[in-house]
Formats: structure tokens, C-alpha cells, sequence
């Protein structure tokens, strides 16, 4: 093994004076010993660590209640763990790499691991957005890979909805047109089992979708991210300048800049998606870890939730499909079983408009907010899903009523003021009227300035997959 990793490293001309090297990640030796060892800091890591559940549970029961019968299950899931994706998070990473590189001394301090035949996992670039898998990295047993996040949340889903799976054993599912996002439903879908023969359709991420698709963000051209630079220019970031120059001091001559601490945050929270644990984790001290996740959900609330005056619109897209399904009576249906697939973005923008995690005042930049529910990666970690359940249930007068309720990272979120159905869920028609509320003053087509890009204003592949074939080429 040591000749081939000389070899290699040779092949990927890097340092030949500090011992580490770079490697293709499928030559990658793992300590195995210190796989899943890190769970506690996954939720601290912007969700690009693995997948981990809703960390705060109120104990309300997935199952439905007794005398209620399931008759619809909606899943609006992101894909699973991955590789950084090419350009600026790469990059980022490998900065910091070179300056490794390009250090001639014996590294100092949490550096230390360095010296001692470290691996480099992201040599190969074309891993890169790649869903982690038995095919790319080298320890096919690393229970944190994306491949098995797939599965597990298939083994998952079947294990809770089987009654309902089983009504409708050839059914269709939706994913987007990325390799990454595409690779997890394939996983999802084949842990279901042979019983089900599911048509799995792939939808462009193009701006030209317009609001047919899985990723509307996509086709809102007026959609504005500057105004979020400013609220983070006004966050204490001096934890990023505490890390580098702390290295730099241990290591003197490494020239670690404020980015470069920043980025290093990428390199922990992925290495571990790849190998299962990542040394460069035990760099950063637990409070610089508690800012740096602040850090992630003042961008993201200002970016992509409530804080972007669009938010609402874009996520109206799929809420407003998702609730003219629901309110189909099951016998106008083909399936009762709904799984989209796409990304964390897109989720982000969903909860918005849906109206979970937006009750507290908006957070603020200033100091760090203690009491709010937003935090982006508890939200959406690798691995993310959103499921809503529609269940009938009798009165005492035998009318059968439809309740709803959303279920975040297998926790049940209640929506504040709609709550009173049985196990917490709200009913079809207040549901509709909470809807209708929320989206008075929000029209996806004309305030995303659709008609740049697109003139499709309606999400349609829910119902015309049968006579529109979804086959859009898998991009990165
Ligand atoms: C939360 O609690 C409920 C009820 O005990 C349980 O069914 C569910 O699996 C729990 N979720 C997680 C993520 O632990
Ligand atoms: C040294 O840094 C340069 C870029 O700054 C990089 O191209 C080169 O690969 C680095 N050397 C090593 C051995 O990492
Ligand atoms: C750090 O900066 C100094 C001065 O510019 C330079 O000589 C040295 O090579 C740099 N070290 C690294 C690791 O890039
Ligand atoms: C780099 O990764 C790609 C994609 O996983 C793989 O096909 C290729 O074999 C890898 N390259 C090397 C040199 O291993
Ligand atoms: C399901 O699909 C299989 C394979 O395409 C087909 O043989 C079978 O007849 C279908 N069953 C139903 C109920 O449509
Ligand atoms: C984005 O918002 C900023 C202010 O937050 C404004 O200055 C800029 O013109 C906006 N850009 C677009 C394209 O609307
Ligand atoms: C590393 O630490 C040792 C003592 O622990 C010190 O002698 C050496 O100068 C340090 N190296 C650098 C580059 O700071
Ligand atoms: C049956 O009971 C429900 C509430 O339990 C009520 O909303 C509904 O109006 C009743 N229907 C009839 C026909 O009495
Ligand atoms: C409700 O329906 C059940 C059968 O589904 C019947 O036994 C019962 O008498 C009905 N009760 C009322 C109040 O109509
Ligand atoms: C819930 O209802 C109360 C009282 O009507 C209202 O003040 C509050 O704004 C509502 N909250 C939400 C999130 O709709
Ligand atoms: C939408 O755009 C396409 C392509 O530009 C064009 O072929 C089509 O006629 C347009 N449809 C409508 C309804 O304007
Ligand atoms: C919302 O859904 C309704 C069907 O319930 C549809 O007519 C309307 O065009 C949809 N709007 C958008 C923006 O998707």
C-alpha cells in the first residue's frame, strides 16, 4: 500500500518535503476506529456534514392516529452526502491545501495529524458534487456515504408507509436533472425493493423550466443575494481571524488568511462525507464551531428563508403544486405516494413559503440569537426531507375529515395556529385557508421577473409526466 501511495503522489506532483500527500480518494486509508466519531459537530457544519435527524424532538408520534387512515404522503427530500462542488468551495479547499503544500517545515499543534502520511480526499476533481458512493471513495463500509443515506431513508420510508406504498406498487417519482440528486433517488427508490416499479422522471434545473420544476430558484431572475453581504459584514467574524492566527502561530510561515479559515470549515464538514472523520475537525474549538453555524443561518435566513423578500414566491411553487394534490380526492389520483428529489436551496425556500421556522423575529446580525428555531442545518443536513402527511378521520358523527401535518428530519412540526387536529395536524380546509393567507400578496411568475428567462408559468409535471416524458441529461 505504501508504494502505491508514493506513487501516486508522485503522479499529483505535491509536497515532497512534509510527508502528507495528495491521493485519489479511492486509494484513501481510513482510521477506522474514528468513523461516526464526530457526530456531535454535524450540526455546526452549514448541513454539508451527513445527515443527522431533527436534533430536538416534542415526542409527537410519525404514526398516524388510531382512528385516522393515511391517504397521501408527499416527500420533498435533498440529496445525500457529496463531494464539495467545483469552483468556489473546491478552490477554497484547495488553497489551503497548497499553502500545506507549500510549507517546509514540520507542522505544530492541531496540524500535527499532517506530518504522519495524511491523505489528501479531494485531489480528484472529478469527484466533485458528486454524491459519495462505494464507486468513488475507498471505504465502502463508511456508514455516513451518501449511496447510504439513500438507502437508509428508502429502508425508512418503507418501513413507515408500506400500507400505503403497497396501494400503488407501479408508481412515478420526480427527481432534478443533477447526478447528485438523481444518484439519491436511485438509491431511495432500489431500497424500496423489487415489489415496486417506480418511473422515475428527471426535470431540468434550466431557468427555462420557468415554475415546472424542482428547482424554481432557478427560473427567478430578479432574485437578489446582495443585500445579505451587508447583514453579514455587520456579524462578528473575528472567530475566523482567532483560527488562522492560532495556526499561524503554531506554524510559523503558513500564512493562513481569514478565508482560509473560513473554507477549512468545508474541508472538515466534507472529508467527513468522504472518509467518515476528518482531522482538520479538531482544529476549531467548540465556540468558534457555535459562530461559524450562526454565521451559516444569518446567510441563509437573509439568502434563501424568510429574510429574501422572494422566498415566499419561489417556495410557493411547490407548496401550491403539493396542496392541488391534496386537495385531489384519492380516486382521481394514480398514486398516493409523492417523492421529489432536489436540493438543500430548495427546501430552504419550500419551508418559507409553507410558514415552518418563521414565527420568531428575524435573527439578527449583531449578536447571536439564542431563542430562535432557524438553524439551516438542522433544517436541511445532507440527506434532508420534508414529508407531508394527509389523513382522513372519522367524527363522532361519521363525516370523515382530512388533516394534514409536515414532518422535518423525522420530527413532526406542528404549523403554529393550525394545530388542533388529531396528532397535531390541521385540517384540509384551514390548511387551504392558512395557505391562501400566506400567499395573498405573492405571485411567483411576475415578482421572480419569469418572463426573462421563461414563459411556463404553472408546475405541471405532477400530472402530465404521462404525456411529457421528463428525461433531461444528468449535469453535475
Ligand atoms: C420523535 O419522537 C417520536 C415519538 O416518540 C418518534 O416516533 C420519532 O421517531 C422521533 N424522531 C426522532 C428523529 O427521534
Ligand atoms: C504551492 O502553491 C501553489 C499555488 O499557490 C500550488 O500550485 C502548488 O501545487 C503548491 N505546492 C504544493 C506542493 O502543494
Ligand atoms: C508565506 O509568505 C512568505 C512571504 O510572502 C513566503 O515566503 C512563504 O513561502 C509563504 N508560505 C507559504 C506556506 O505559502
Ligand atoms: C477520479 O474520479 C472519477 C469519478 O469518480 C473516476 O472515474 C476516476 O477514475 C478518478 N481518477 C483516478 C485517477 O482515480
Ligand atoms: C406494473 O408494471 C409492470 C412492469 O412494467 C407490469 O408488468 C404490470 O402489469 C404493472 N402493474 C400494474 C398494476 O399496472
Ligand atoms: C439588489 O439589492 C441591492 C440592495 O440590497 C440593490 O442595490 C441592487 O440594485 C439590487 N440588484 C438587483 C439586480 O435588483
Ligand atoms: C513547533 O514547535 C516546536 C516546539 O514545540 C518549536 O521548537 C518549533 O519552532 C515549532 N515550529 C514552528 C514552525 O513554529
Ligand atoms: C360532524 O362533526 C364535525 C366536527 O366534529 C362538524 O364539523 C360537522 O359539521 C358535523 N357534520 C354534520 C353533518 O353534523
Ligand atoms: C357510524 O358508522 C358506523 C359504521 O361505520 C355505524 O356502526 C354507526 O352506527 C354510525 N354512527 C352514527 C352516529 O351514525
Ligand atoms: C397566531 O394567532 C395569533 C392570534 O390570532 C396571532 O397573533 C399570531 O400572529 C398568529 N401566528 C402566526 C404565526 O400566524
Ligand atoms: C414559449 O416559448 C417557447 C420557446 O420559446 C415557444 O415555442 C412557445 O410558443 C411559447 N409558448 C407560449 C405559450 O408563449
Ligand atoms: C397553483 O395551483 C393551481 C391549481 O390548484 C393552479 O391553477 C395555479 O396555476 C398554480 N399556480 C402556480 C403559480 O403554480
Amino acid at each position: 500500500m505504501l508504494n502505491q501511495i508514493l506513487t501516486l503522489a508522485s503522479i499529483a506532483s505535491t509536497a515532497s518535503i512534509v510527508r502528507a500527500v495528495a491521493i485519489d480518494s479511492a486509494f484513501l486509508e481510513n482510521d477506522f476506529s474514528k468513523i461516526g466519531s464526530q457526530e456531535d459537530i454535524y450540526q455546526y457544519l452549514y448541513g454539508s456534514a451527513p445527515h443527522f435527524s431533527y436534533p430536538v424532538n416534542n415526542s409527537i408520534s410519525l404514526d398516524i392516529p388510531e382512528t385516522c387512515e393515511l391517504v397521501q404522503v408527499h416527500l420533498y427530500a435533498r440529496h445525500g452526502e457529496r463531494y464539495p462542488t467545483a469552483g468556489s468551495t473546491a478552490d477554497g479547499i484547495n488553497n489551503i491545501w497548497y499553502k500545506f503544500g507549500n510549507y517546509t517545515q514540520q507542522f505544530n499543534g492541531s496540524l500535527a495529524f499532517l506530518n504522519e502520511n495524511y491523505q489528501y480526499p479531494f485531489a480528484n476533481s472529478s469527484n466533485y458534487g458528486l454524491l459519495t458512493t462505494p464507486d468513488n471513495v475507498a471505504n465502502p463500509y463508511n456508514p455516513l456515504l451518501g449511496s447510504t443515506t439513500g438507502t437508509t431513508e428508502g429502508l425508512e420510508f418503507l418501513e413507515l408507509y408500506s400500507n400505503i406504498l403497497h396501494k400503488h406498487e407501479n408508481f412515478t417519482a420526480w427527481t432534478s436533472n443533477s447526478d447528485r440528486v438523481h444518484a439519491t433517488a436511485e438509491y431511495f427508490i432500489r431500497a424500496l425493493g423489487d415489489k415496486f416499479n417506480v418511473n422515475l422522471q428527471t426535470i431540468s434545473e434550466d431557468a427555462s423550466q420557468g415554475a415546472n420544476t424542482l428547482t424554481p430558484i432557478n427560473g427567478c431572475p430578479n432574485w437578489n443575494e446582495t443585500a445579505t453581504t451587508a447583514i453579514l459584514a455587520k456579524y462578528d467574524q473575528t472567530f475566523l481571524t482567532d483560527i488562522s492566527k492560532r495556526l499561524n502561530a503554531e506554524n510559523v510561515g503558513l500564512n493562513l488568511t481569514k478565508t482560509d479559515a473560513l473554507n477549512m470549515f468545508n474541508w472538515c464538514a466534507f472529508e467527513i462525507n468522504v472518509r467518515g472523520y476528518s482531522d482538520i475537525c479538531d482544529v476549531f474549538t467548540k465556540d468558534e464551531l457555535i459562530k461559524y453555524g450562526y454565521y451559516g443561518d444569518l446567510m441563509t435566513y437573509y439568502d434563501e428563508f424568510i429574510g429574501n423578500p422572494l422566498a415566499k414566491a419561489v417556495g410557493s411553487v411547490p407548496v401550491n403544486a403539493t396542496l392541488a394534490l391534496l386537495n385531489t380526492p384519492e380516486d382521481k389520483l394514480d398514486q398516493q405516494v409523492f417523492l421529489s428529489f432536489t436540493h438543500d436551496t430548495n427546501l430552504i425556500n419550500y419551508a418559507a413559503a409553507l410558514g415552518i421556522f418563521t414565527d420568531n423575529a428575524p435573527i439578527t446580525p449583531e449578536s447571536i440569537d439564542w431563542t430562535t428555531d432557524f438553524h439551516r442545518s438542522w433544517l436541511v443536513p445532507q440527506g434532508a426531507r420534508i414529508q407531508t402527511q394527509k389523513y382522513n378521520c372519522k367524527s363522532p358523527n361519521n363525516t370523515s375529515i382530512s388533516y394534514v401535518r409536515f414532518i422535518v428530519n423525522d420530527v413532526v412540526k406542528p404549523l403554529t395556529n393550525c394545530s388542533s387536529g388529531p396528532g397535531f395536524s390541521c385540517s384540509l380546509p384551514d390548511y387551504n385557508k392558512f395557505v391562501e393567507d400566506r400567499f395573498q400578496d405573492v405571485d411567483f411568475y411576475t415578482q421572480c421577473g419569469t418572463s426573462k428567462v421563461s414563459n411556463v408559468t404553472d408546475l405541471t409535471f405532477y400530472w402530465d409526466y404521462k404525456t411529457h416524458d421528463y428525461n433531461a441529461p444528468l449535469e453535475i
